[in-house]
This record gives structure tokens, C-alpha cells and sequence, in this order.
């Protein structure tokens, strides 16, 4: 891959495409970390004199606009970490994306507004994807894709645009790729995993992929439950997904799959509501586990002493409810506290979550943008945005 550091930007309408996906309560932003981790790149082709057109998505609109998931808040916390103005377009590339761009001087920069506002950004259909990546194309000279999180989407502004201009990745996607290719190649072993989040479904891939690597799989979150159910455990009202428990069975049989042995078990899905500490294999049967139980956090705590290779994705429990957040702070503690290892955090809610409880970020080898994007690399996917950047 090229990189944007190789490329001459003075002077030139340089497209970065940066994953500024925040997560937002009645609009403000909760958790900045994707727009820091895309600062440096933006920070540098403004110092070098390029004209700076930022491109980037929030949520899932249906594809036109819709105020609620305007970039407007997040342009603004751009503005104030970067430290110099940054105007946004009202449109993505229509009238006032184009005048903004036209009145762009050296070092200037601009935020088109969601590209999801656009129904061609996530088409399937070829053509229509091509004929707005043209329009996105022809605001710039140049593409530097930077949105590591975006990169296993097949959207016109991470896969098409990179067909029709010059082209670089940036240094968030090259740091990012280059930790993902440490878990994948001569992984230095012990290898932990240590999965949680809802769904056993969304992580089914990558468990397969995962499981003949390493050593051990410890899994926490609302998706420990279908596993222990599995295991023909009652898990009361917790999560379940009934349709994925013969491949539960069938991923027991590795040995390798570690679960919780206690579990915070509550009344209802709030902060307030009753809960206690319940081993997991008696949840009663009107309670729901919310997160794993602290002589889980044990267990996770000593199967993960002596790793050499860790990869943590999903909390393990409902960190943003108070009297849930205990199993994921004991976990992210016990992978920070590792020494010498190599300790990846995935991306999505545990990076948030590693912010949020203030671990310290610095504490951990790598924490990821991206969340689906690092799975997806990790079940040995071909992923789009980075296959473009390779050609
Ligand atoms: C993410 O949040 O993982 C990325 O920004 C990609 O968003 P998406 O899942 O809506 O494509």
C-alpha cells in the first residue's frame, strides 16, 4: 500500500475518508475517540499545505438527509481538537460541498456532510456507486483513505473513489492493519481471545476462524449466555439466540471456549433494578444476566496470566449501566496489567469502554477504530477498502 506520507499534498485537494462514526446521546458526542484517532492525518496534510476535504458517515440513515444524523457535532469537535477552522458542507456533493471546496485555501478544511445522505454511497449496484464516486472524485486530486473502521464496506467513498484518483492509505489504517497482521502471522503464543458483546451470531465467523489459533477463547457478554445454555445450563431471562445453539455445542467440543462461572443476574434491564451475584448455571428463571460475576473476572484474570497475545472484543456485561461495568473494568484491567504482551483491543464498544471505566488507553498495545472491520480482517475476509489500496 501507498502511503500518505509519500505523497506530495501543497497545493492539492486531498479527499481523506475518515471514520468519525461516533456514538452521540441527544447529540452529544459520548465517546471521541474515532475523531482523535483521525487527527494526525487530517493535522499533517493541513500543515503541508494540501486543501483538506473530509469525507466520513454517521450512523445509518436511509439514505438521504436527516438531521439526526448530521455531521454537524461532530465538525465541531474536529474544529476544536484540530485547532483550526473546519467549515461543513450542508450537502455531500452538491452546491455547497462545492462552493466549500472551491473557497478552500492551503491548509484549509472541509467536512462534506454524512455520505450516507446519499443512497449511492451504500448502493449494491455498481453503477450507481460509480456514478457518485465520480462526483466525489471530482471534488479532489487526490484519495487518502484513513477509515480503518469503514474498510470491510463496499461504499462508494472507501472501494470506488480509489479507482479514480491517486491514491494512499493513511496512517490509521496502516498502524491498524499492520497490528491485525501480529495476531494473524507468527502470533506469539500463549493466544488469548477474550469476546463478549450481545451476539453469538455476529461473532460466529470470527469464533470459527479463532478457534484453531489459539489457546484460549474466553467468552463473556450477553452472548456467554446461548453458550451456557448450550452447556444445558437455565439462563432465566437472558439473552438467547435459540437458532444458534447446536453451533454452540459444536464450538464447546474445542475445549478451548472458557465461560463465566457466576454471573450478575438482575430483575429487569436497568440500572436500578434488584440484581445479585448468581452462579451461572442456576440463573433463576426471572432474572437475566448482565454481566459476568467477579469470580468470572477471576478465572478470565488467571487464564489470561502468561499470555503473549491478547485480542479483546465486546464488553462483558452492560458497562453503561453502573452495576454492570465490574466484569468488563476486571477484564480490561487484567489485559492491561499484562506484561510484555502483545494486547489488542477491538474496536467498537470495548474501545469505548476502555474510555469510558478510564483504564488508560496507553496501558493497552493497540486499541482498534474498528470493530467490525478488525473481525472481518481476522476471519481472513478480502476487505474492500483495502483491496483498492492495494492495486
Ligand atoms: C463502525 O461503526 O463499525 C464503522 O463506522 C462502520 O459503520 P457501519 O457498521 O454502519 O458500516
Amino acid at each position: 500500500m501507498r502511503l500518505a506520507e509519500d505523497l506530495q499534498v501543497k497545493g492539492k485537494r486531498v479527499l481523506v475518508r475518515s471514520d468519525l462514526n461516533v456514538p452521540l446521546e441527544n447529540g452529544r458526542i459520548t465517546d471521541d475517540g474515532r475523531i482523535r484517532a483521525s487527527l494526525p492525518l487530517i493535522r499533517s496534510l493541513a500543515e503541508q499545505g494540501a486543501m483538506v476535504i473530509v469525507a466520513a458517515h454517521l450512523g445509518r440513515p436511509k439514505g438521504e438527509p436527516d438531521p439526526k444524523y448530521s455531521l454537524a457535532p461532530v465538525g465541531r469537535r474536529l474544529e476544536e481538537l484540530l485547532g483550526r477552522p473546519v467549515r461543513l458542507a450542508r450537502d455531500v456533493v452538491g452546491p455547497d460541498a462545492r462552493s466549500s471546496v472551491a473557497d478552500l485555501r492551503e491548509g484549509g478544511v472541509v467536512l462534506l456532510e454524512n455520505v450516507r445522505f446519499e443512497a449511492a454511497e451504500t448502493s449494491k449496484d455498481d453503477a450507481e456507486r460509480g456514478a457518485f464516486a465520480d462526483k466525489l472524485a471530482a471534488l479532489a486530486d487526490v484519495y487518502v483513505d484513513d477509515a480503518f473502521g469503514a474498510v470491510h464496506r463496499k461504499h462508494a467513498s472507501v472501494y470506488d473513489i480509489a479507482q479514480r484518483l491517486e491514491h494512499a492509505a493513511g496512517p490509521l489504517v496502516a498502524a491498524e492493519v499492520e497490528v491485525l497482521h501480529r495476531l494473524e502471522v507468527d502470533t506469539d503464543r500463549p493466544y488469548v481471545v477474550v469476546l463478549g458483546g450481545s451476539k453469538v451470531s455476529d461473532k460466529i465467523q470470527v469464533i470459527e476462524a479463532l478457534l484453531p489459533k489459539v489457546d484460549a477463547l474466553l467468552v463473556g457478554g450477553g452472548m456467554c449466555f446461548t453458550f451456557l445454555k448450550a452447556q444445558g445450563h437455565d439462563v432465566g431471562s437472558s439473552l438467547l439466540e435459540a437458532e444458534m445453539l447446536e453451533q454452540c455445542v459444536t464450538l464447546l467440543e474445542s475445549g478451548k471456549i472458557v465461560l463465566p462461572v457466576d454471573v450478575v443476574a438482575a430483575a429487569a434491564f436497568s440500572a436500578d433494578a434488584e440484581h445479585a451475584v448468581v452462579d451461572a448455571d442456576k440463573i433463576p428463571e426471572d432474572r437475566m444476566g448482565l454481566d459476568i460475576g467477579p469470580r468470572s473476572v477471576e478465572l478470565f484474570t488467571e487464564a489470561l496470566q502468561g499470555a503473549r497475545t491478547v485480542f479483546w472484543n465486546g464488553p462483558m456485561g452492560v458497562f453503561e449501566l453502573a452495576p454492570y461495568a465490574e466484569g468488563t473494568r476486571g477484564v480490561a484491567e487484567a489485559v492491561a496489567s499484562l506484561k510484555g504482551a502483545l494486547t489488542v483491543v477491538g474496536g467498537g464498544d470495548s474501545a469505548a469502554a476502555v474510555r469510558a471505566l478510564g483504564i488508560g488507553e496507553d496501558r493497552f498495545t493497540h486499541i482498534s477504530t474498528g470493530g467490525g472491520a478488525s473481525l472481518e480482517h481476522l476471519e481472513g475476509k478480502t476487505l474492500p477498502g483495502l483491496q483498492v489500496l492495494e492495486a
